[in-house]
């Protein structure tokens, strides 16, 4: 398209990737695919290094071969001569000093100093350990040049485990990098369909002015995974889906949806209006429910008797005036009937005014953000049933990427690791985001912590009743 706007970033700069935890599962269902993928798109610099850390006894070839289900791949030979594989563990300083010589004696083979990106691909719990580790060794130093460091810290959430542990994390982070060498990882930040509802609202002009409490009746935000916990069962047991999802994801599905219009689309003005909303987000009087589903105790790698919850709903509202007084229900859980990630924002109820008689829909018009799957949009409107007598029915209008761009675009960690290529932080959020929502959700782990009553509910369903009557009870529906 000539003239029209540059699609993705020019990476030219060779770099190396060292990815800690290399073994684990996000480095294998997430950034080596990722990468692979954006090798065969050509979006990667001619050179670059992606070298893998672990504690697993694996030669560079073992490495390699543990990422089978991509050796069919195109291009997976030509791509996999840029791995590496060095082995180490976390907590003994002689690891780092290797991955130290192996830097050097790359840049060394390159003539100059790579920009080194440090993934932090293990559980949280390690984080703290690594990065004081990369400090006292000076692995963060990047090249020996003391005052200028192209090092780059990238690490996933959840960040910490509460407000408390984030804080000190973040302190630690902040004292030995700055903000522009930290990536903090929110994968929902890189979907096209969240980067979409901030073009959706502010490009078009037609729903700006009825996105307010005037015209709002409540949000509803659905996060529902048909699997269970896979085999994810030694991260995700005693991290439950509060802090797996709703901490990070479903607090930037809140905040696309109520976020004012920035400034501009510079990094500074998306952070700081994202930041502001989760400022302005509180719990409500309702209790926040939680569950379990059945078998989850039967999984190996689960804690006997573990309290770990498995769903959550509750109901919060946000304290901003465009919002103020509206509802926003959200309910995330695993092993629920069917994959559904979703945003409704649904209107007040107008028919009644002048159809009351002619069969108006409990629910008028509804604005649906379809994040995943069938990754679309979908407006639900009120419409005369075609006949001789007056009844009225609702129709549907739909956008879907797949239909309408012929795509659903870049991955999400396609994206994220293109942005931290590139130095772009918009989609990584900012420490105060963070510390905002574990402020939030941290009243809320205390409840849990002091009471035992954990629902169990069926798999595949919609999760435990009490989920259901959190909104029922506000004569409202799970749509
Ligand atoms: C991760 C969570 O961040 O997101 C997982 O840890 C979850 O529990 C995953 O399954 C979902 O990601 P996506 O991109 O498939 O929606």
């Amino acid at each position: 398209m000539d003239g029209g706007p540059k699609v993705f970033p020019d990476l030219k700069n060779p770099f190396v990737l060292v990815i800690f935890g290399a073994t684990g599962d996000l480095a294998h269902t997430r950034l080596i695919p990722g990468l692979l993928s954006l090798y065969n798109k050509k979006m990667l610099p001619d050179e670059f290094y992606i070298l893998g850390f672990s504690r697993r006894e694996y030669s560079e070839g073992e490495f390699k071969k543990s990422f089978e289900e991509l050796e069919e791949k195109e291009e997976w030979d030509s791509f996999s001569k840029h791995i590496m594989y060095l082995r180490g563990t976390f907590e003994e300083e002689k690891g780092y000093q290797d991955l130290i010589e192996k830097l050097n004696s790359i840049d060394e083979k390159m003539g100059t100093c790579l920009t080194r990106f440090f993934y932090l691909a293990t559980p949280p719990k390690n984080y703290s350990e690594i990065l004081d580790n990369m400090v006292s060794t000076k692995l963060s130093d990047s090249c020996g040049h003391e005052g200028h460091s192209p090092t780059k810290v990238i690490i996933e959430k959840p960040f910490g485990k509460d407000f408390q542990h984030s804080k000190a994390l973040e302190e630690k982070l902040s004292g030995s990098f700055a903000e522009e060498q930290i990536f903090r990882v929110d994968h929902y930040l890189g979907k096209e369909t969240v980067q979409n509802i901030l073009a959706f609202r502010f490009a078009n002009s037609i729903f700006e002015p009825v996105w307010n409490n005037k015209f709002i009746d409540h949000v509803q935000i659905t996060w529902a995974e048909k699997e269970g916990i896979g085999n994810r069962g030694s991260f995700f047991d005693g991290v439950g889906i509060l802090r797996d999802v709703v901490q990070n994801h479903i607090m930037q599905l809140i905040s696309a949806v109520v976020m004012e219009q920035p400034k501009s689309f510079t990094k500074e003005d998306v952070r700081e209006e994202r930041a502001k909303v989760t400022g302005a987000v509180k719990l409500s009087d309702s209790r926040a429910v939680r569950g379990q589903y059945e078998g989850y105790l039967n999984d190996a790698n689960v804690m006997p008797a573990s309290q770990t919850e498995t769903y959550t709903a509750m109901k919060l509202l946000v304290e901003t005036e465009r919002f103020s007084g509206v509802p926003f229900y959200i309910r995330a859980g695993k092993n629920m009937q069917r994959d559904d990630i979703s945003i409704s924002v649904v209107f007040i109820q107008t028919c009644h005014i002048l159809f009351k008689e002619y069969g108006c829909p409990e629910v008028g018009n509804v604005l649906t953000f379809r994040i995943q799957p069938n990754e679309g949009i979908s407006l639900r409107v009120i419409a005369k049933r075609p006949g001789p007598t007056l009844s009225l029915g609702t129709v549907g209008m739909r956008f879907d990427y797949k239909n309408d761009f012929g795509t659903v675009g870049l991955d999400a960690y396609e994206k994220v690791l293109l942005d931290i290529f590139s130095g772009d932080q918009t989609l990584f959020t900012r420490s105060d985001e963070i510390q905002n929502s574990w402020s939030l959700l941290d009243s809320v782990l205390k409840e849990w912590q002091n009471d035992k009553n954990l629902p169990v509910y069926k798999g595949e369903s919609w999760g435990p009743k009490e989920g259901i009557e959190l909104i029922e009870k506000d004569n409202r529906r799970w749509l």
